[in-house]
């Protein structure tokens, strides 16, 4: 069995790993490697997929929406998104699924059955997750068009980008935008005043983002990436193999590699 993560640049994924340690540990000889694709390369690289010489892949940035064209079908959720993250075969469909979404909604479940949410960021991973939140999402985006639009799309709110919004009226804040990241790890996207809601990033290199740093600091409860992470593999995997990973053991690993 060989599968891959494909994205560009690629340099840092933690997918190998964390497939590598499933496929082990449920006995399967397989590999799961990284490949580095440029743009006019996804074609061709699709084309070999079909001749099974993969047996599935992992999609990330920028790919996750151009990708679409290539495949035979999409599940549900990956067409709601307009976004894959897992290509894999079904017979000799190609098919595209969304794993982000159910696994930042199962990481956020495992935490709270809270449901007055606000999600900053409207790009492709804020779309995977908005239609698996439960209850009423409030969107803001920094370029306040695409949060309406997304808002219209999905029946929820947006409310104009401000770092100082008021916060009182959510339970769950969701960071899905790249503040945060490399090169922006000292920025947050938003000022944690007057709130007692439970912080949430996407981010998970680094782990914990200055967001949830400050969030901690001043005692509020947090949820990171990891389990996202993990989460989105998890079910990829099984799309994958057929089997049902550990997410103790994936979640170890990863963090360990994030010290
Ligand atoms: P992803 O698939 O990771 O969501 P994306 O589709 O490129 O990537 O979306 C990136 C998100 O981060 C967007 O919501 C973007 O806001 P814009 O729609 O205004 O571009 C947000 N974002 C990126 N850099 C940002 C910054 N410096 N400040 C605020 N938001 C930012």
């Amino acid at each position: 069995m060989h599968f891959a993560v494909i994205g560009h640049p690629i340099a840092h994924s933690l997918s190998p790993m964390l497939h590598e340690t499933w496929l082990k540990a449920a006995g399967l000889f397989g590999c799961y490697t990284m490949v580095d694709v440029e743009a006019e390369e996804l074609e061709s690289l699709v084309l070999q997929l079909r001749t099974r010489q993969l047996d599935g892949i992992n999609v990330t940035i920028p790919y996750k929406s151009a990708i679409i064209p290539f495949l035979d079908r999409l599940e549900p959720a990956a067409a709601r998104a307009g976004a894959v993250n897992t290509v894999y075969w079904d017979g000799d469909d190609l098919v595209g699924a969304n794993t982000d979404g159910t696994g930042f909604a199962r990481a956020l479940a495992s935490r709270t059955n809270a449901e007055r949410t606000l999600v900053i960021g409207a790009g492709g991973a804020a779309r995977g997750i908005i239609p698996m939140l439960p209850g009423h999402v409030t969107i803001m985006n920094r370029t306040n068009q695409t949060a309406e639009r997304v808002a219209d799309e999905f029946g929820q709110h947006a409310v104009a980008w401000s770092r100082t919004i008021d916060l009182t009226p959510y339970d769950v804040i969701i960071n899905t935008t790249s503040v945060g990241m490399a090169p922006q790890i000292e920025e947050t996207p938003i000022d944690l005043t007057a709130t007692t809601a439970l912080i949430c990033d996407i981010i998970y290199r680094p782990t914990p983002t200055r967001l949830l740093r400050e969030a901690t600091a001043s005692g509020l409860d947090t949820l990171d990436g990891v389990l996202m992470f993990v989460l989105q593999a998890a079910e990829a995997f099984e799309r994958f193999t057929g089997h049902k990973p550990d997410i103790a053991l994936g979640e170890q690993v990863i963090r360990k590699q994030l010290e």
